[in-house]
């Protein structure tokens, strides 16, 4: 058992019902962006991901109430469909409202944990990106939440697929490299803040 305060939905619940409460939809993502959004990230997603058209489904790990699956799937960034998975139910019906209002189609929010995501195939996604949650995780206090969540992650992608990690912690390498894929670790340097880029490709 955990006792971290990131390990329990409710506390994810409640920090997102308490700024649905207190702000507009739109001021209330912004303010629960973690680290960058989608204009300052644009390039560093062009370079790094690897898109093949027809076959680019995409997910996004932890998304809480972050814009950038909304805004890279309005900007076409993927062919294929999109998911965005989160244990906290109050934001998934949030995001949801949010899909229905904008009318982006191929883009769904589901009501998941990371640990556990057998509603998916072996291979079934080329792109998945995480930002911030693997560091969520690294905040549990039980040693293999982490573990689990980064042996979902191998089983999902499909071979030549690209797992994406933005974290603000410089020591995630040796953690990513227990799966067969190579890892590759870049610096982000956003005004005073430095954040750590980890790309995993599955060969
Ligand atoms: C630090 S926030 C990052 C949110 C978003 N990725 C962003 O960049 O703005 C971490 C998110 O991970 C979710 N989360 C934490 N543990 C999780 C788990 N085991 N399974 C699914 N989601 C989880 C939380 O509900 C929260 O929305």
């Amino acid at each position: 058992m955990t006792s971290s305060i990131y390990a329990s939905e409710r506390y994810w619940n409640e920090r997102y019902l308490k700024h649905n409460a207190s702000s507009s939809k739109s001021s209330q993502n912004e303010k629960e962006e973690w680290f960058m959004g989608y204009d300052r990230l644009k390039a560093t997603l062009d370079v790094h991901l690897t898109l093949e058209p027809s076959s680019s489904r995409g997910l996004f790990l932890g998304s809480g109430l972050s814009l950038l699956p909304f805004d890279m799937v309005a900007d076409n960034f993927f062919e294929g469909e999109v998911w965005a998975v989160d244990f906290s139910q109050v934001c998934i019906e949030q995001c949801n409202a949010m899909v229905e209002e904008k009318g982006l189609q191929n883009l769904h929010f589901e009501h998941l944990d990371v640990r556990r995501m057998d509603k998916f195939s072996p291979g079934f996604f080329r792109n998945i990106i995480d930002k911030a949650t693997l560091d969520t995780l690294f905040n549990y206090e039980d040693s293999e939440s982490v573990n689990l969540m980064l042996a979902e992650v191998y089983r999902l992608l499909c071979t030549n697929g690209v797992y994406f990690v933005l974290s603000y912690s410089d020591d995630r390498a040796t953690a990513l490299g227990n799966f067969g894929w190579s890892v590759s670790q870049h610096a982000l340097v956003r005004g005073k803040a430095t954040y750590h880029l980890y790309v995993m490709n599955k060969k």
